[in-house]
């Protein structure tokens, strides 16, 4: 009797143990899973999502949201880039919201690079009126959805502004009107100023 019940005991720890280990084991399976995928994107993208080419994007610390709507976006071609779109396309819905998961655990790092100071203070002004609202913190904040602007590589930001300007990338009515008050106000130095803002890294 006092046999059986150790067994008992021993065969329930078992359970409990090997139950453990499987779920812990799934949850590394799965963060493998997603690294070995980011493995491709850090070619381009730089290690842990920070770029290190002049219009290649940071990605590291975007919203899953932001990250899942962008990936899906490229891949039906809603988008418009050079290469995203045809990456895209090898990956299903499941691999895009493994390495949505992956890489919004990563810290957005603001890139340093030059920038016209003059401009930039210019820049500051008109972000404040026109594009804090919803680009909290000159852009650096992943809950807005919305991207990173301040600390994003400067031509990626200058190609980004281009799609959204000549109509080729479609954007919030609301941040369509603003961006044409700032072109009617300032022409294309507003746009530039603004690209300087965010080169400059300041919140
Ligand atoms: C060969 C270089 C290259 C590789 C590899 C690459 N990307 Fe990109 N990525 C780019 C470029 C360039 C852009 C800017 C859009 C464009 O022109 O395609 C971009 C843009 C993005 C953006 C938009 C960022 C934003 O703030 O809106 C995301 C998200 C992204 N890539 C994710 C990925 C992921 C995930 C992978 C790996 C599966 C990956 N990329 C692999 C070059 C690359
Ligand atoms: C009403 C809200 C709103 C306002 C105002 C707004 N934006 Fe946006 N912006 C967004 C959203 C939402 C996105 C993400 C769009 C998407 O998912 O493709 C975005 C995306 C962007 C991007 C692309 C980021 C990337 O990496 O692809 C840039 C650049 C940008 N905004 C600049 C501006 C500037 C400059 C202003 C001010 C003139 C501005 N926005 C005002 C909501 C806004």
């Amino acid at each position: 009797m006092r046999n059986a019940k150790k067994t008992s005991i021993k065969q329930w720890m078992g359970v409990v143990l090997a139950g453990g280990l499987l779920a812990s084991s799934m949850a590394q399976a799965d963060f493998d899973r997603a690294s070995v995928l980011a493995n491709t994107c850090v070619g381009c993208h730089g290690v842990n999502g920070i770029s290190a080419g002049p219009a290649i994007p940071s990605i590291a610390g975007l919203s899953e949201a932001y990250f899942i709507d962008t990936m899906k976006a490229y891949r039906e071609g809603e988008r418009p880039s050079t290469i995203m779109t045809r990456l895209a396309k090898g990956y299903t819905d499941q691999d895009i919201d493994d390495m949505a998961k992956y890489f919004a655990k990563q810290k957005y790092v603001q890139v340093e690079q030059p920038h016209d100071a003059k401009l930039a203070a210019q820049g500051k002004a008109i972000h404040s009126k026109s594009c804090e609202r919803c680009h909290d913190a000159a852009g650096t904040v992943a809950a807005d959805d919305a991207g990173f602007l301040s600390g994003q590589m400067k031509p990626y930001l200058a190609y980004s502004l281009e799609d959204f300007t000549s109509g080729n990338r479609e954007m919030e009515k609301k941040m369509a009107a603003e961006l044409e008050k700032v072109q009617k106000a300032h022409g294309d130095a507003g746009v530039k100023a603004l690209i300087e803002y965010y080169a400059s890294g300041k919140k």
